[in-house]
């Protein structure tokens, strides 16, 4: 039987419209949720993130302003900056795009925005509130992807979850958010012997390597679900995702497709933290 494809482009407009309506009513109360993004440079690929970031807040009513920083900013002048966002009341959400420019640490800057308006979630206290299995401001792709399993009702209690890849940003943190689900983890990355070895026996395969098509049928179990977090542009400029979609789509029970798969759920959670910021988060 063919798997059930999870449509993320899909999800994420359900979940637009019902945090649109939220952000509605906060409104009628008085409190209109805001974020502000900071980039600094002008790398192309981090200001179309950034268009797509305001884009999906002016779609649900949430109010956003980008601050745009010439290559040239010290970390001094960026690190005033985030002091003055994290003294105002008004800003709910604060994220600073990355990648910096080589001259900025991005460890000093990340510790640097108050945790409770740390909408991306990398601040090390959310980290930590996660792992002790707090509620917090989750990673906008490990978020989005918990989010399209539960969409489908799929246990993850007593399942075997793989992640392949390791990133602070989705591998890390999405073995935790399964171990907080009951899930038993396995972690794989670039120094794992045999990595085949434990992809045939994941249950749930969650697949962020970086590089376009590596897993094939003969790689996953049967009836296994398939999340598929890699977004890999092709000589013939098409995407696709680290995964070969119409290869395991037979053999896997539920399959994320990309495009329309993980990409479209990330922004979708960062909405969603921006109005849990802006709600106060609960000690
Ligand atoms: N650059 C690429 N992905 C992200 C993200 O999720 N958050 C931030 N701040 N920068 C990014």
């Amino acid at each position: 039987m063919s798997a059930t494809i999870i449509n993320g482009k899909e999800l994420a407009q359900e979940l637009k419209l019902s945090m649109k309506e939220e952000v509605t009513e906060l409104k009628n109360e008085g409190l209109t949720p805001h974020l502000t993004v900071i980039i600094v440079g002008d790398n192309p690929a981090s200001k179309s993130y950034v268009r797509g970031k305001q884009k999906a807040c002016s779609e649900t009513g949430i109010s956003s302003d980008v601050i745009e920083l010439p290559t040239s900013t010290t970390e001094n002048d960026l690190l005033h900056l985030i002091k003055e966002l994290n003294d105002n009341p008004t800003v709910h959400g604060i994220l600073v795009q990355l990648p910096l420019p080589d001259h900025i640490s991005e460890k000093q800057i990340t510790v640097a925005i108050d945790p409770t308006k740390d909408v991306d979630g990398f601040h090390p206290v959310n980290i930590g509130r996660m792992m002790t299995g707090e509620d917090t401001f989750f990673p906008c792709t490990p978020y989005g992807i918990i989010t399209m399993l539960k969409s489908k009702d799929i246990q993850i209690e007593g399942k075997h979850a793989v992640v392949i890849g390791r990133s602070n940003i989705v591998g890390k943190p999405i073995g935790q958010l399964l171990l907080n689900e009951n899930a038993t983890v396995t972690y794989c990355h670039s120094k794992t012997k045999d990595i085949k070895e434990y992809t045939a026996k994941a249950d749930i395969l969650i697949v962020a390597i970086g590089k376009p098509n590596v897993i094939k049928e003969g790689d996953i179990k049967n009836n296994s679900i398939i999340v598929d977090v890699g977004i890999n542009r092709l000589e013939d400029g098409s995407l696709t995702g680290d995964v070969d979609f119409d290869s395991v789509k037979e053999k896997a029970s539920y399959l994320t497709p990309v495009p329309r798969g993980v990409g479209p759920m990330t922004i979708t959670m960062l909405l969603k933290n921006t109005i849990k910021a802006a709600k106060g988060l609960s000690e």
